[in-house]
């Protein structure tokens, strides 16, 4: 089955609300292709003037991050209701940054995961190992779990509309890209997983992205891999080179 790609831009806590506007304007035309999902996950503040300034274009609102609780005394937080309403489609969950900084857990992501699935935001889930798993010969065991434990009790249906984003720590910021092969040997090793647990049919259809450093240069080789079906990008996703990363082709 031909998956279709999905490019996402991880704009982490960069932008004020105005910088957000007139960079969404900025790449607008620059991202548009009609044979690739292109989406936008911004800080929880510029969503809506995000999503207003996207309009008439393809482009879709992601957040970076969700509560699992519906509403109520969580101060700080946001509920998949609020994203809802803001016109949010994807939600990037589990980022090693915020498993790192704030103590997720792959408990905690499996959570947000199914209330994601509730209210019919598409979960970005990510995964990925540090430098140390790598060279210990551990990066499939740790990534497997983080899989495994992430999707428990999510139904073979909504697997198959959800989106893994494979990002070694060790590449994230760094400029240090995982090579080709690298890449696609997780990226088709999580497939592998998801087959085991479900079957062909959700492997074939979960869309995978490679994340970590990818840019212009180095985006056409990832995303022809047969198991990378996309990339999540975190700096070049903040300037025009944006576009060209979104038209690999
Ligand atoms: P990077 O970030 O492209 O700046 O390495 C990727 C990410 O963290 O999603």
């Amino acid at each position: 089955m031909a998956r279709r790609k999905i490019i996402a831009g991880n704009w982490k806590m960069n932008k004020t609300p105005s910088e957000a506007v007139a960079l969404a304007v900025e790449l607008k035309p620059l991202v548009a292709n009609e044979d690739v999902d292109v989406v936008f996950c911004v800080p929880a503040i510029d969503i809506v003037l995000v999503a207003e300034a996207v309009k008439g274009s393809s482009i879709k609102v992601g957040a970076e991050n969700m509560y699992f609780e519906e509403s109520g005394a969580y101060t700080g937080e946001i509920s998949p209701a609020m994203l809802v309403d803001a016109g949010v489609k994807y939600v990037i969950l589990g980022h090693s940054e915020r498993r790192e900084y704030f103590g997720e857990t792959n408990e905690d992501v499996n959570k947000k995961m199914l209330k994601a699935f509730e209210h019919n935001i598409t979960p970005i889930m990510c995964c990925g190992e540090t430098l140390e798993q790598r060279e210990q010969g551990v990066t499939m065991d740790f990534i497997r779990q983080q899989v495994k434990v992430g999707f428990q009790n999510v139904t073979a249906d909504q697997a198959k509309t959800a989106v893994i984003a494979y990002e070694p720590i060790w590449a994230i910021g760094t400029g240090k890209t995982a090579t080709t092969a690298q890449a696609q040997e997780v990226c088709a090793g999580i497939r592998a997983c998801i087959a085991e647990v479900y079957d062909e049919a959700t492997a074939d259809a979960i869309r995978i992205q490679y994340g970590g450093s990818v840019n212009a240069a180095t985006a056409p080789e990832l995303f022809a891999q047969p198991d990378i079906d996309g990339g999540l990008v975190g700096g070049a996703s903040l300037k025009a080179e944006f576009g060209k990363i979104v038209n690999y082709k």
